[in-house]
């Protein structure tokens, strides 16, 4: 699959997928939406990834956001929706049963944001700047951010970014609770690799299994969110895999997944 907009590498079960248009700040035009939902769509599927990392090309930018240059052709408003709906490549991520690894460098803005919001684990440079600016073009984000932040950072805080577009520092952000962790500038797509090595050497089914719980386990009541785990966890309990980890503990060697 060859792609304009985006960079596609998969190897040892990592997938990493690159916004690469660096000379805008890897905006996000209608290309790179639409190579993105597709990318996503078959990762969804995709047996031989366990681990997807998202970043953006150079040293500057994760994402700018949406292309502003679009902004100046409006379209009418059912075709804008019908257009968009076509390309929600942030849902397609959510049908991904893989840990998604954001490695944010640089500018994670507007749209930017929002893909990492999509994201399940967020590793930033020190040197990266994070905000949903959309307020200060008179739009509101609409890639997910005034549903996603306010889940993950709470609502005062969500509020106070989407209400005054406010662009935050990796140090602030971490202390929210926006990134998982920051690294030194320079470091963040080194360490996301790493991340997602470590998690891909994990059982593969259980690595899915712990991601579905607390994610789909998220949305339930919690009494139906334990009920989800212990089905899960009571499914583990069938596999080859688990097993061979408590073989591979008595014998004191390194464990070899199936996958099964
Ligand atoms: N859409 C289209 N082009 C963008 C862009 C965007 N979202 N963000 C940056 N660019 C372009 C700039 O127009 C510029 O192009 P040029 O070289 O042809 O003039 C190039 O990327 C470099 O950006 P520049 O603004 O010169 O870099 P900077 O380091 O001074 O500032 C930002 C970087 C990210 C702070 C600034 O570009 C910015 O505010 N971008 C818009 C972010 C935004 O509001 N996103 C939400 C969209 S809903």
């Amino acid at each position: 699959m060859s792609y304009e907009a985006i960079r596609y590498e998969a190897a040892d079960g990592v997938a990493t997928v690159t916004l690469s248009r660096p000379d805008v700040h890897n905006a996000m035009n209608e290309t790179m939406r639409r190579e993105l939902t597709g990318c996503f769509e078959s990762l969804a599927t995709d047996e031989t990834v366990r681990v997807i990392v998202v970043t953006g090309a150079g040293t500057r930018a994760f994402s700018a956001g949406a292309d502003i240059r679009e902004f100046v052709a409006p379209q009418p408003p059912t075709r804008f929706r019908e257009q968009r709906r076509r390309v929600e490549f942030r849902q397609a991520m959510d049908r991904c049963p893989q840990p998604i690894v954001a490695a944010i460098n640089g500018f994670a803005l507007g749209g930017g944001l929002e893909l990492a919001l999509a994201c399940d684990i967020r590793i930033a440079a020190a040197d990266a700047t994070l905000g949903l600016t959309e307020i200060n073009l008179a739009i509101i984000p609409g890639g997910g951010g005034t549903q996603r932040l306010p889940r993950l950072i709470g609502r005062g805080k969500a509020l106070e970014m989407i209400l005054t577009g406010a662009r935050l520092d990796a140090a602030e952000a971490h202390r929210l609770g926006l990134v998982e962790r920051v690294v030194p500038a320079g470091e963040a797509v080194a360490a996301a690799a790493e991340l997602a090595r470590t998690l891909a050497a994990k059982a593969p089914v259980a690595l899915r299994y712990a991601k579905e719980a607390v994610v789909k386990g998220l949305e339930l009541p919690l009494a139906d969110g334990l009920r989800l785990e212990g089905d899960l966890s009571t499914l583990l309990r069938t596999t080859e895999d688990r097993l061979e980890g408590a073989r591979a503990f008595l014998e004191k060697r390194p464990p070899r997944w199936q996958g099964q």
